[in-house]
């Protein structure tokens, strides 16, 4: 009985190579496997569902059930032809250095835990500051997502606006904004009687003469207007909203400006990005994913308020047995600016990636996400069949069927997964269902957007009145 769980040091070699050569092997086959499989839930459950082995189980059963039952039944969200939802196009060096913070067991809550990561989270915290345009001021930290980032920001602007009383409190945002958002405000205390989801202009952006009114209806009738949350980069279409003058209104009416640029902020390494999002640094609070848009392994989320002291404000709380860990005040506790205590070390992949490849290789990966969803829209616009609704814009295209109806778009998915060979998602724009491609893959190639679209032609043609088969 191995009671120490412990390994050999050749053990130890031997299984973590077998891991790093199914890794390898994973990243080098991708562009030849399907881009996924959803496993039948009456099959895979139970197939899992068994009490756990009282004695050790041979390594090779182990990695044929990992294989087997896992790993072909999961969506390969690195694919270059994965173009649903939010693809995750992560990177082997980001991967790697999971392994080594987990190998190292970094504990990054506190200076005294993990100075090492503390100081190197810092400073990667520092570089999404510099590309942002914030101020010295600017600060934050990694969290899990999109959604942990919401959630982290918007707490701070509860905390900082209102001391925490949510009566009568008021929040603004348009309909395309990531549900995330309503989560992180239901979880904060907000009703849904306090969130005035504004519809969108023609261009899926918030309407600022929408948002004026709204604001100024809830004044006249004694309510608390509070904060606005803006897209950088809505996940429906692309969409910016209006940056510069949502900043201005924001701070005309004292209100708190929260960016979600969860997908859309990491396009300000490039160009056209930095044009694009142009009023970014002048959020209050922003969501920002390199497990998106900066092609990290999942999980790497990031919150960066525009004074970094606020999120501490909000969250430090000092118990005893924590009093060793904030002697020496020049030693920042990552436990002090967020949620949680214990807490790995996500700026480790993204320090050691962009130590590898170099920032102007992340630059012209992002611009490739670009130029991919441009290519896309000129391929659809040639294409009879089919009509662009929303143009190419932050890596998204969406487009529809022409005379479509919307049980067309739950065939056309079925028969994608079938396939295997590309997976688009669909999404609702103006009470219309639509497909939509995010094309943030950099190694997706322009021969895979011209198949992508021809397959997708050919089900289309195929499933386009009756009942799909397979
Ligand atoms: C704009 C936006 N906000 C928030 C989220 C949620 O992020 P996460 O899934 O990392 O929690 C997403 C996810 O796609 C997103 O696109």
């Amino acid at each position: 009985m191995n009671n120490k769980l412990e390994l050999t040091p050749a053990q130890m070699r031997e299984l973590g190579y077998r891991v790093v050569d199914m890794i390898a092997d994973y990243f080098s086959a991708l562009p030849d496997k399907p881009v996924g499989r959803k496993g039948d839930p009456a099959v895979l459950r139970p197939s899992l569902m068994e009490p756990p082995p009282e004695t050790p189980v041979p390594e090779s059963e182990i990695f044929a059930r990992l294989e087997y039952d896992i790993f072909s039944n999961i969506l390969n969200v690195c694919h270059p032809r994965f173009f649903a939802f939010v693809p995750i196009p992560s990177n082997y060096v980001g991967a790697m250095a999971d392994a080594l913070a987990s190998g190292f067991n970094v504990f990054n809550g506190s200076w005294l835990g993990g100075s090492g990561a503390a100081a190197m989270e810092l400073a990667v915290i520092d570089w999404f500051r510099q590309w942002c345009g914030f101020p010295e001021s600017a600060g934050g930290l990694f969290v899990s997502g999109g959604s942990m980032a919401n959630l982290t920001a918007l707490v701070a602007a509860r905390h900082t606006k209102l001391a925490d009383h949510t009566e009568g409190a008021v929040v603004y945002y348009s309909d395309q904004t990531h549900s995330s958002v309503e989560r992180a405000l239901r979880v904060i205390g907000f009703r849904p009687e306090q969130m005035r989801k504004l519809e969108s202009d023609g261009e899926f952006r918030l309407p600022m003469d929408a948002l004026e009114s709204a604001v100024e209806a809830d004044r006249a009738q004694g309510l608390r207007p509070f904060a606005v949350i803006a897209n950088a980069g809505a996940i429906n279409t692309g969409a910016i909203d209006p940056l510069r003058e949502i900043a201005a209104f924001c701070r005309a009416q004292d209100l708190w400006m929260h960016i979600d640029g969860a997908y859309g902020a990491a396009a300000v390494i490039s160009e056209r990005g930095r044009r694009l999002l142009g009023g970014i640094e002048l959020a209050d609070s922003l969501s920002f994913d390199p497990h998106k848009w900066l092609f990290q392994p999942i999980e790497c989320g990031c919150v960066l308020l525009r004074d970094a002291a606020l999120l501490k404000a909000t969250y430090r709380i000092m118990p005893e047995y924590l009093a060793d860990v904030h002697r020496n005040a020049t030693e920042v506790n990552p436990c002090d600016y967020g949620i949680q205590l214990t807490r790995g070390f996500r700026a480790l992949k993204v320090w050691m990636s962009m130590h590898y490849f170099g920032l102007e290789a992340f630059r012209g990966a992002v611009e490739r996400g670009f130029e991919l969803a441009e290519l896309a829209e000129r391929k659809l616009r040639s294409m009879p069949e089919w009509e662009i609704v929303s143009p190419a814009q932050m890596a998204v295209v969406c487009f529809a069927r022409r005379g479509a109806d919307d049980a067309f778009y739950e065939r056309i998915h079925q028969a994608m997964l079938a396939g295997g060979f590309a997976l688009a998602t669909s999404t609702v724009l103006n009470g219309r269902t639509v497909l939509r491609l995010c094309t943030i893959n950099p190694r997706t190639t322009d021969a895979e957007i011209e198949q992508t679209l021809e397959w997708l032609n050919a089900l289309a043609a195929s499933n386009s009145g009756c009942e799909i088969t397979g």
